[in-house]
């Protein structure tokens, strides 16, 4: 198993993205042009599974999609290891349905379909990855009890762990904040789970030290072209990381390039300090952004300065 031994696993979702361009969002009962549809690879876990992998991290996913072989494709043109993907025809592929209008705002229904029957049967069979993996994942795109049990899998094992409780369910379980080394969300998500605003670096900080109080060991809000801001137990005051904000293409995806390429950084310098791996983070998420679409928009290794590796 030693030489199989993986830097990251992400237990997680797949989604097939329906994305349409229009000049507006719908009303209710309404239809409308649009001037573009696309159809691409999404879903939370395996976006960052990806840009993990585009770093140059040996990836393997944990999810399960409907029978088809496509998503599975993708993952391998990505170099990502897929014998723990599991297929099913008794439910329908995980999908979103995105409409972005002309200002770049969008609205999306996600339908989870197969990614809520991944389970306790899929995380056994990864067991022994999971035991030798550096870093292991988990989002809230799956369901919520079998990234808990995936995360304490990987505790158990003295695995690093990130949790990206997104999209944030706001009586989210107390075990859910002390099960991972580094807990993960955005401002919104922020906002959710804390009961109060979070619109700037201040307000962050605040909601960083509820997180912490909550039994979070360290804590990341990311703030979008503010950068993000880092929060540990064993530090009392909290660290803002600015980043350089660009003009954003299309920022679908930010989050999730910036939590993949955190875990890359993690599994590969485990010593790092978490505001380093933080602001290198910010530094990849921020390429992600200028380019449209969510995983086409990840920047490989090769695309990026020396000095974030
Ligand atoms: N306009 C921008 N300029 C530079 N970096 C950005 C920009 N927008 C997002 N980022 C980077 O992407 C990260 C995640 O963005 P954010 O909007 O907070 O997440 P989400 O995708 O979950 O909404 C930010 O912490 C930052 O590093
Ligand atoms: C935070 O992420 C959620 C998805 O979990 C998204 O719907 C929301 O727009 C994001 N918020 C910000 C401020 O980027």
């Amino acid at each position: 198993m030693t030489e199989e031994a993986f830097d990251v696993i992400v237990v997680g979702s797949c989604m097939t993205d329906l994305v349409s361009q229009a000049p507006r969002l719908p009303k209710a009962g309404e239809t409308i042009h649009g001037h573009k549809f696309f159809i691409g690879f999404g879903g939370k876990g395996a976006n960052q599974c990806i840009q993990a992998a585009r770093l140059g991290a040996k990836t393997a996913m944990v999810g399960k999609d409907f029978f088809g072989d496509n998503y599975i494709q993708n993952f391998k043109d990505n170099g990502v290891h897929t014998d723990f993907v599991g297929q099913t025809s008794n439910s329908a592929t995980g999908a979103a349905s995105i409409i972005v209008n002309d200002a770049g705002e969008n609205a999306i229904v996600i339908v989870a379909g197969a990614n809520m029957l991944l389970g306790s049967e899929e995380l056994h069979k990864a067991l022994p990855a999971i035991r030798h993996t550096k870093v292991l994942v988990c989002q809230l795109e799956i369901s919520p009890q079998t990234s808990l049990q995936a995360l304490r899998m990987a505790q158990e094992n003295k695995v690093k762990t990130i949790f990206n409780p997104a999209p944030a369910i706001p009586d989210l379980g107390p075990e859910f904040y002390g099960v991972s080394d580094v807990f993960c969300c955005n401002e919104s998500e922020a906002e959710l789970l804390t009961g109060s605003s979070v619109g700037n670096v201040d307000e962050a900080h605040k909601a960083g030290q509820e997180l912490l109080k909550r039994g979070c060991r360290s804590v990341i809000i990311t703030l979008g072209p503010q950068g993000c801001v880092v929060l540990k137990v064993e530090e009392p005051s909290p660290k803002y990381v600015p980043t350089t904000a660009v003009t954003a293409v299309d920022t679908t995806g930010a989050g999730d390039s910036f939590i993949g390429a955190l875990a890359f950084y993690m599994a590969h310098y485990p010593t790092m300090p978490l505001e380093e791996m933080a602001l290198r983070a910010n530094r990849v998420a921020g390429v992600s952004v200028q380019a449209v679409g969510t995983q086409t928009s990840y920047p490989f290794r090769k695309d990026l300065p020396a000095e974030l590796f």
